[in-house]
């Protein structure tokens, strides 16, 4: 592409003044094909427009995680939940992202206890004092997806173990947040996150994972939450992800309701917890998108 030329990001800047030294610099990095080491393609790479259009939606959503800390408590259904959130995303412009989403049935994911993630809010489903319950909440905000989940310990109180479960899985994800960088690898998020959880004695699910996100739901790169340093996707600037480890008390295997098709639970029926942000890469580190 030619210097003068507009860049291919969309900015509307010329490309000498936007992305032309990213360009140059991408073209003299090494990548090592052994260690799954690949450029990110192009289409992953978000304009300044695009980053304050995710940066809104995710406002919105977390705005929708705040309003579920202050109605989580003893008694209170699922489906109630459920509704309140999609009522607060659509009084704020949004759309909640996980309605009809490859036929899933509600608005927003609530997990409890051994419930890795997906689990369908439903009257039947009460809350109760003790509870580990994880609510994941994506806005669709003028076509730009935000992304993130918080656990809540229902009444404030649980067994010491569910407590530890809950706060180790939280320093997973900000461990992962810490080892995403601009010009480093993919891997090297998995690495910090599962090595945390390892040396707390906790497995990670590698079933699911982390997500590229922003113009779509689920864009690549897939991210794992354990791995080795230095290897898959060059991360760099302009890249949205979540990290959004789900971390389980006894063995990583997971098992999919054959039922309603969706509710993952550990197979061994151990606590399961998950905490997730959207990140960008930026030039520097990383900002925090949704939380
Ligand atoms: N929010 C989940 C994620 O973190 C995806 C939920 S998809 C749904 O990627 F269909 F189950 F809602
Ligand atoms: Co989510
Ligand atoms: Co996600």
């Amino acid at each position: 592409m030619m210097r003068n030329e507009l860049c291919w990001c969309g900015s509307g800047k010329k490309y000498k003044k936007c992305h032309a030294d990213f360009d140059e610099r991408l073209s003299e990095m090494k990548f090592d094909f052994m260690r799954g080491q690949v450029r990110p393609p192009k289409k992953l790479i978000n304009n300044a427009e695009d980053i304050a259009k995710v940066r809104a939606s995710g406002v919105v959503n977390d705005g929708t995680l705040d309003l579920m800390a202050e109605l989580v408590r003893p008694g209170i259904d699922t489906e109630s939940l459920d509704a309140a959130a999609a009522e607060y995303i659509r009084s704020h412009g949004g759309i909640p992202a996980c309605l009809h989403y490859e036929g899933y049935p509600k608005n927003v994911c609530i997990s409890i206890n051994d419930v890795v993630c997906h689990g369908i809010p439903s009257k039947q489903t009460i809350l109760k004092e003790g509870d580990i319950v994880n609510i994941d909440i994506t806005t669709i905000l003028d076509g730009y997806y935000a992304d993130a989940s918080r656990m809540f310990i229902v009444g404030g109180h649980t067994t010491p173990e569910a407590e530890k479960l809950v706060r180790v899985t939280r320093e997973c994800m900000e461990r992962g947040i810490e080892a995403a960088r601009p010009w480093h690898f993919l891997g090297d998020i998995g690495a910090a996150c599962g090595a945390h959880a390892r040396e707390n004695g906790y497995s990670v699910v590698t079933a699911l994972g982390g997500h590229g996100v922003g113009k779509d739901f689920h864009l690549e790169p897939f991210v794992p939450h354990t791995g080795k340093k230095d290897t898959g996707m060059l991360l760099v600037p302009g890249m949205i992800l979540t990290v959004e480890p789900m971390i389980n008390a006894g063995k990583s295997a997971v098992v999919t309701d054959r039922k309603d098709g969706w509710t993952v639970r550990t197979k061994d029926k151990t606590l399961s917890a998950q905490w997730e942000k959207t990140i960008l890469i930026t030039e520097t580190g990383t900002e925090v998108l949704s939380s």
